[in-house]
């Protein structure tokens, strides 16, 4: 998690780096902190999000064409000014931002102590600047220095690091954790992701693990951590700035739930390119994914797909727990990974193993990401970069992805026909906006939602649940519809809503049978549904109706729909930013 910027240009660093790493808020915003070089090193730093913090300090107010940049996801002592970054070294001549986790800080810290070094933050980051400090006192450069002191950690890291005795020039450095650099004209930057330098320059250098970058006003150098230089691979970003702009929207995730329909359209025009990656696949007779949060949850959609249509044998593991069980994997399983970010730490660890045992497909929506370089195949979602915490669209191209993949496996052409008419029926959602937050209102105030499903509509209970939780800090359970008399139903009352999922098809009468089972222990229903379904409108208290029949084994796709607009209203019903919910990032990459 956090998110680092580091510039030099030709005019005032400060309020670039601001921009810059105001579009990477999402990845934190416990605290922000910048610092400039202009014969002396400039900081400012505070607890809080961005705006807050500069309402308080004028972040901008600091000299110098070039600094560092960064936000901050707390992992190593609380979120307060002290621990923000930029971190320096005992006689602050050094500043340095850091995303990742240094594993072996205690030892260091407790040596560098010894040796007479003057801590001031509970941060693992600060232990960094002093060892660049040690070394460089012995002589060495800012760059030698810099890549001595990371020969001693062990641990996660993308930094960036100014000091005071090397004007014009900033290094940064990768190890598992994301830093892209960005080459343009008589400017360059570092930043962890793409989107935050794309006003900037579309020409970018992604770095591989132990990489570092030498910026100057003369441009870009790469090195590996031995010193040598390296080629510079420049790749040409298609994204463009507005893409990470709110666009008249009050927030990003609204402006996320309304593109959908268009990131449908982008991701099924890859369906020619499926097909030539799925022309390897027929030798295997196995399928596991392996995912976290919401991409867990196209990966079960991917399960009942695989099962469904193909007859193959599909397991599905969250990345975290893959370490502890991996089943059989071997030469006939196909391992898929699915990630937005493509730097989810725990998907990139199982990634790892499973590359010894298995072939990989990774299914990603962030070009150049890490996954990217080492998994063996790849499908590329068209999402655009996705600011909002809480995934949305991204979700949609995922599944959409995963069909095209079945689809091309299968050869099924009907489905394909059908998947093509999904953007449609999900813009009738978006004209039903208006009844959507009329329901929001109404249950705003709940403290626990259910929500239920069955076959393909489970996951999009899990899925609704989870919107939920994360962006109105309600306390939402997704249920198997027919695993709730097995336990969960003992927690049913007048006062906790049930939202059923309940699309025509195989599943419509044994979740309606669930319905009223709640429905009998005093339970509000909000169904979503087929608008012409009487029995379903008759049974629930409020319903958001989709006004085309879909077959079932797509619906998936338009009935997350208005799940993501209730969490989303009833978030900003009750005052909460969407956009940044507490204790999330929005790419966690700590396992
Ligand atoms: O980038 P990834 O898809 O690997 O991220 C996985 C989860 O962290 C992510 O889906 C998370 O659950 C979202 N905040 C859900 O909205």
């Amino acid at each position: 998690m956090c998110g680092i910027v580091a510039c030099i240009i030709n005019d005032k660093a400060a309020p670039v780096l601001l921009e810059c790493i105001r579009r990477l808020e999402y990845r934190g915003y416990d605290s922000v902190g910048l610092a400039t070089l202009s014969g002396d090193i400039y900081i400012k730093k505070g607890e809080g999000k961005i705006n807050d913090v500069h309402k308080r300090l004028d972040l901008t107010d600091i000299p110098g064409n070039m600094g560092i940049a960064h936000v901050r996801w707390a992992t190593h002592g609380l979120p307060t000014s002290v621990n923000a970054h930029p971190q320096t070294d005992c006689k602050n001549r050094i500043a340095l931002v850091h995303n990742g986790i240094i594993e072996n800080y205690r030892e260091l810290k407790t040596q560098l102590k010894d040796e007479g070094h003057i801590f001031t933050s509970e941060t693992d980051t600060e232990i960094l600047a002093h060892l660049i400090e040690k070394y460089m006192k012995i002589g060495n450069s800012l760059e030698v220095a810099t890549r001595l002191a990371t020969k001693d950690i062990k641990g996660s890291y993308a930094i960036a690091v100014i000091s005071k005795d090397e004007p014009n020039k900033i290094i940064g450095v990768r190890k598992e954790s994301p830093l892209i650099v960005g080459a343009g004209e008589k400017e360059s930057f570092i930043a962890s992701d793409v989107p935050a330098i794309l006003k900037h320059t579309k020409n970018v250098i992604y770095l591989n693990d132990n990489e570092m970058v030498i910026l100057s006003p003369d441009g870009v150098i790469i090195k590996d951590i031995d010193g040598n230089t390296l080629k510079n691979n420049i790749n040409i970003i298609e994204w463009t700035s507005d893409m990470a702009e709110k666009g008249g929207f009050k927030h990003f995730m609204l402006k996320e739930i309304h593109e959908q329909p268009d990131v449908i359209k982008n991701t099924l025009m890859d369906f020619p390119e499926i097909k030539k990656v799925v022309a390897k696949f027929s030798k295997f007779k196995r399928i596991c994914f392996i995912a976290c949060g919401t991409s867990f949850h196209a990966s079960i959609i991917g399960k009942y797909l695989f099962e469904t249509l193909l007859g193959i044998p599909t397991d599905v593991m969250l990345s975290s727990e893959f370490i502890f069980s991996q089943g059989a994997l071997d030469k006939n399983t196909l391992v898929i990974l699915i990630t937005q970010s493509g730097e989810t730490a725990d998907t990139l660890k199982a990634l790892k193993i499973a590359n010894k045992k298995s072939e990989t497909l990774a299914i990603v929506n962030v070009l150049g990401s890490t996954i990217t370089r080492e998994a063996d195949h790849i499908i590329y979602t068209r999402a655009g970069p996705e600011i909002g915490v809480a995934s949305t669209k991204t979700y949609v191209s995922q599944l959409v992805s995963i069909y095209m993949l079945v689809i091309a496996m299968s050869e099924n052409n009907k489905l394909l026909t059908e998947l093509h008419k999904v953007p449609d029926y999900i813009k009738q959602v978006l004209e039903d906006e208006d009844h959507i937050i009329e329901i929001a209102k109404k249950y705003k105030d709940a403290n626990d939602f259910f929500f239920i499903g069955r076959g393909f509509s489970y996951p999009t209970a899990l899925e609704g649940a989870l919107k939920l939780k994360e962006i109105t800090y309600i306390h939402g359970e997704g249920y198997a519809a027919g695993e709730l008399k097995h336990g969960p139903i003992a927690l049913i009352d007048d006062n906790i809503p049930v939202l059923a999922i309940v699309p025509p098809g195989k599943s419509h009468d044994k979740t309606l049978s669930n319905i009223e089972e709640v429905k009998a222990r005093g339970a509000k229903i909000i169904s979503v549904g087929s608008s012409t379904d009487e029995i379903l409108k008759s049974e629930s208290h409020d319903i958001m109706g989709l006004e085309e029949d879909i077959s079932e084994i797509l619906s998936p796709i338009p009935y997350v729909v208005p799940l993501q607009l209730l969490s989303y209203y009833i978030s900003v019903e009750r005052g909460i930013d969407p956009d940044k919910p507490k204790n999330l990032a929005k790419c966690v990459t700590v396992e």
